[in-house]
């Protein structure tokens, strides 16, 4: 029987337990992605909550990238002692910490315009800023290939009519890193489905996590509008689960389901109804950063978050319920 309590390993990550914080931009880099104090603020109270594992958020791989405000980067050398500080305060909670490797626009061009050389110089992106946040101290990084970013675009046949073949871009990313950093935890984020007509479907994207896998540690699965409005416990949780339990089965690495988690009961149900080994949270941990704490305490009540994603809008992308409460 798995719970959501077990201690696991995953490559070179020691988790306390099966819950992992998934990505969540926190809005608070300046335009060169230096951090404001805030951020460690943040971080230092995530890893006292309890999660298991932490990944940091969308953190662009280069330097002229600006799809959103207050975006992270680790595009440059001078960045990694603030990430350093980042790493070192989710540690002293023993809590391992890996890295979103984003990007949305490669220099304004679409997919289908990206020479050869500028596919190389894409890669080439990613693979130096694994070598940064190993320099940071990050446990793993993760390619974020979802929700409609660059590595999602070139994935989607929506976007890619260059080729039938988009995901050899992230197997030669994935390639590179291990190559040089062997003991790094690779992840990828990808779309279940763009849920877009002609974009990635189920088949689609399949056949790209099932050609990466062998390259990488651990795939998290989510879908384009990833944070669904409404989420009752008991309801309509996990909404990307179906999916999700297919690929574990054909896949050899763990597979974490991200989107929406809201109960215990629920999540120790996907643990032993499917081979999906851990889940991932992200709204129910800006409502109640200690929440796996307090599940863990025995006040097993489902997570308070109303998946309102007033939090999207917020300074600090706060939940407006805990600046209410004074938090
Ligand atoms: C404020 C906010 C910021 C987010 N930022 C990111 C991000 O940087 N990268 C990412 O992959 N997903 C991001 N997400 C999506 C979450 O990781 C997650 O996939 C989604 O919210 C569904 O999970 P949940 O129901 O646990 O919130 C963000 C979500 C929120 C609410």
């Amino acid at each position: 029987m798995k719970t959501v309590f077990d201690k696991t390993r995953m490559k070179n990550l020691a988790l306390k337990n099966r819950l992992i914080r998934s990505a969540t931009w926190e809005a608070l880099a300046d335009a060169e992605g230096h951090f404001g104090e805030e951020i460690y603020r943040i971080y230092d109270e995530l890893a006292a909550g309890g999660v298991g594992c932490i990944i940091n958020e969308f953190t662009s791989v280069y330097e002229d990238d600006y799809p959103h405000a207050g975006m992270a980067r680790l595009s440059n050398d001078v960045l990694i002692p603030e990430h350093r500080r980042l790493t070192d305060t989710v540690h002293a909670h023993h809590v391992p910490v890996i890295v979103q490797l984003a990007m949305d626009e490669y220099q304004g061009k679409k997919i289908d315009a990206l020479s050869s050389a500028d596919i190389d110089a894409v890669r080439e992106l990613f693979v130096k800023a694994a070598d940064k946040a190993v320099l940071a101290g990050y446990d793993g990084v993760q390619i974020h290939a979802a929700h409609g970013f660059f590595l999602s675009r070139y994935i989607s046949p929506a976007h890619n009519h260059q080729t039938n073949t988009p995901e050899t871009l992230i197997i030669d990313i994935a390639k590179a890193i291990r190559a040089n950093h062997p003991d790094l935890h690779i992840s990828m984020k990808i779309n279940s489905s763009d849920f877009v007509k002609g974009g990635l479907d189920e088949n689609g994207s399949m056949r790209v996590s099932i050609a990466c896998a062998e390259f990488l540690d651990s795939i998290e699965v989510s879908g384009n509008g990833t944070s669904a409005v409404g989420i009752k416990a008991g309801v309509n949780e996990a909404y990307f689960r179906r999916y999700a339990a297919a690929l574990a089965k054909n896949v050899g690495i763990p597979v974490i389901l991200v989107g929406g988690h809201r109960s215990m009961e629920n999540m120790n149900r996907i643990l032993n109804d499917t081979d999906i080994a851990y889940l991932s949270l992200s709204r129910p941990l800006v409502r109640e950063p200690d929440l796996i704490n307090r599940w863990e305490s025995g006040n097993t009540s489902p997570s308070k978050c109303v998946s309102c994603n007033m939090c999207y809008r917020t300074p600090a992308h706060r939940c407006i319920f805990r600046l209410r409460e004074g938090k």
